[in-house]
């Protein structure tokens, strides 16, 4: 399903204070893109993946996933959106550290109708963990795992009820470079194989490389938004050597 926006804008009150962090922004992204949003900060890239991905619907305009608007959706129904066609992951990973890397990213299933009918979350958990390179930390805590593996467990959980849309706010934000671009490698991968959305937002140009698409935002409005050869290349061949040479 396309995802799209019409006339967005997101106006902050505190007070006195207003602060107009989207001013009408127009956007169609296809079911299946790979887009990275930058910018530099303060300039409503947070904003705009929050209105498009229903955690925020305080906006004016219209924000539609297929036909299904947004904004004319109770708490419930949006709730229930963001659980079926949603993925969310953070900066800052958003584990919880008294559970393990399997119970983080089963915990999901326990809103809504969990993975589907019939569907045994620990095995899926297992299985989700396995494919981004964690089968042997399924009982390990976030605190015995490093930065990336923290996000790898964020990326499984993600995962877990089949979201059409990945969202991402500046997921390789709190990784160092090589692990940065092992996480962009694992996103890549998901967007090939299973044909999952992912829009990423991230001020580093670097890892803007790696999408197809590349939407540039200033002040509230978009000022590009153009298609790009990403970095990877088209068969499924080592591109390790290729990402380094564009990250140095
Ligand atoms: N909850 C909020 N209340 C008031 N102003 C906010 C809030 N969140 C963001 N802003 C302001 O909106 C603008 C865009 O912020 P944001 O979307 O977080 O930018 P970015 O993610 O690109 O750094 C900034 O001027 C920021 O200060
Ligand atoms: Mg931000």
């Amino acid at each position: 399903m396309d995802l799209s926006a019409r006339g967005l804008r997101r106006i902050y009150r505190s007070g006195e204070l207003t602060t107009e962090a989207l001013c009408g922004v127009d956007l169609t992204i296809k079911s299946g893109e790979f887009v990275a949003i930058v910018g530099s900060s303060g300039s409503g890239k947070t904003t705009l993946l929050n209105c498009l991905s229903g955690l925020d619907t305080s906006f004016d305009g219209e924000v539609k996933l297929g036909d299904l608007s947004l904004s004319q959706m109770s708490e419930t129904e949006l709730a229930r959106f963001r659980h079926e066609h949603v993925g969310f992951v953070f900066q800052q990973f958003c584990l919880l550290d008294h559970l393990t890397a399997l119970e983080n990213v089963i915990l999901p299933g326990f809103f809504g109708e969990g993975a589907g009918d019939g569907v045994d979350p620990f095995k899926r958990g297992r299985e989700l963990l396995t494919r981004v390179g964690l089968g042997d930390r399924l009982h390990s805590r976030p605190p015995q795992l490093s930065g990336g593996q923290k996000q790898r467990v964020a990326v499984a959980r993600s995962l877990f009820c089949n979201p059409s849309i990945i969202f991402c706010d500046e997921p390789t934000g709190s990784l160092d470079q090589d692990t940065g671009l092992s996480i962009m490698k694992l996103f890549e991968q998901l967007n090939r194989e299973d044909e999952v959305t992912v829009i990423f937002v991230t001020h580093e140009p670097y890892i803007a490389d790696m999408a197809r698409r590349r939407i540039i935002v200033q002040d509230g409005r978009l000022i590009e938004d153009k298609s790009q050869t990403s970095v990877w290349p088209d068969d499924t061949g080592d591109s390790d050597e290729k990402l380094k040479e564009v990250a140095s």
